[in-house]
């Protein structure tokens, strides 16, 4: 069974909504201790009144593309005022659908700064060893099935998502000899506020089991984060039940 103790901190990005809630609070429910990041200080707020240990579960507002290449120093400051880190959930992201005629070279900055950029800086941050717990300490980055399987009209989304699973797959072996594991996991389509009603009722009937959910993914990015998971770097989970 997967368990945490309350002085193993994870960081969790995104953690004011879907995906990154749902990682934030099953982590505190396991045991462990939360740092969560989000733009939105009510629903940050809102994720802690959920959370079953919220004595252990600390907020922390921002906007993660204003200074990219400050945010290892960001998680300096956040170890300096919560400790080491066991983990990083990196679950903050935005996605596009727009027609390549339609794209902007802001279109693909803007999206590529909060799907890869920042997580590249926040894993610069974490990979340094006075802000982690040494050797079994790991990452993960919520990915997407788009940056493997890729559809029409999502040229910056599948780009910064192919690009963020290359980026772990270099990262790993590069931080293996400090006993980091780094690992992605790719959903396909999960029912969270980042859906639009649209894209909802044209995702329903493809999937067999019915459209994910928010716990399909938290689940598996708890075990990654854990110690049953020690063996694993370098891996990109596909969490869907298309069989693509
Ligand atoms: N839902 C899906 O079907 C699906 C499928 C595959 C992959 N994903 C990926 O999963 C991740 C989470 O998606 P989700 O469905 O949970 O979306 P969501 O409910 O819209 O949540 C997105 C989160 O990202 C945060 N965020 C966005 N821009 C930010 C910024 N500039 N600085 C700091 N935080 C920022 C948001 O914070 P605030 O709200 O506080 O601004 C929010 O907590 C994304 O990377 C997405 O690409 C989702």
């Amino acid at each position: 069974m997967i368990s945490f103790t309350a002085d193993q901190r994870f960081i969790v990005t995104g953690a004011s909504s879907g995906i990154g809630e749902g990682v934030a609070l099953l982590l505190n429910e396991l045991g462990a201790t939360v740092i969560g990041i989000g733009r939105n200080e009510e629903r940050l707020l809102a994720m802690k009144a959920k959370a079953r240990f919220p004595e252990n579960v600390f907020l922390e507002q921002k906007d993660l593309t204003e200074d990219v290449a400050g945010l290892p120093a960001y998680v300096k400051q956040l170890r300096e005022k919560y400790g080491k880190f066991q983990g990083m959930a990196y679950c903050a992201g935005v996605a596009q659908v727009m027609p390549l005629r339609a794209v902007e070279l802001a279109d693909i900055h803007a999206i590529f700064a909060i799907n890869y950029f920042a997580p590249v800086f926040m894993a610069k941050g974490f990979a340094d060893r006075r802000n982690n717990n040494g050797g079994r300490s790991s990452m993960v980055f919520i990915a997407s099935v788009a940056g493997v399987h890729c559809s029409p009209g999502m040229t910056s989304y599948s780009g910064s998502k192919g690009a963020l699973i290359a980026t772990m797959r270099s990262l790993a072996p590069e931080l293996a000899p400090a006993g980091l594991r780094v690992n992605c996991v790719s959903p396909a389509f999960i029912e969270t506020g980042m859906a639009s009603d649209i894209e909802r009722a044209y995702a329903e009937g493809k999937y067999p089991f019915g459209l994910g959910q928010v716990s399909d993914v938290a689940n598996v990015v708890a075990f990654l984060l854990s110690e049953q998971a020690r063996w694993i770097t370098a891996q990109n989970y596909i969490i869907d039940c298309r069989g693509i």
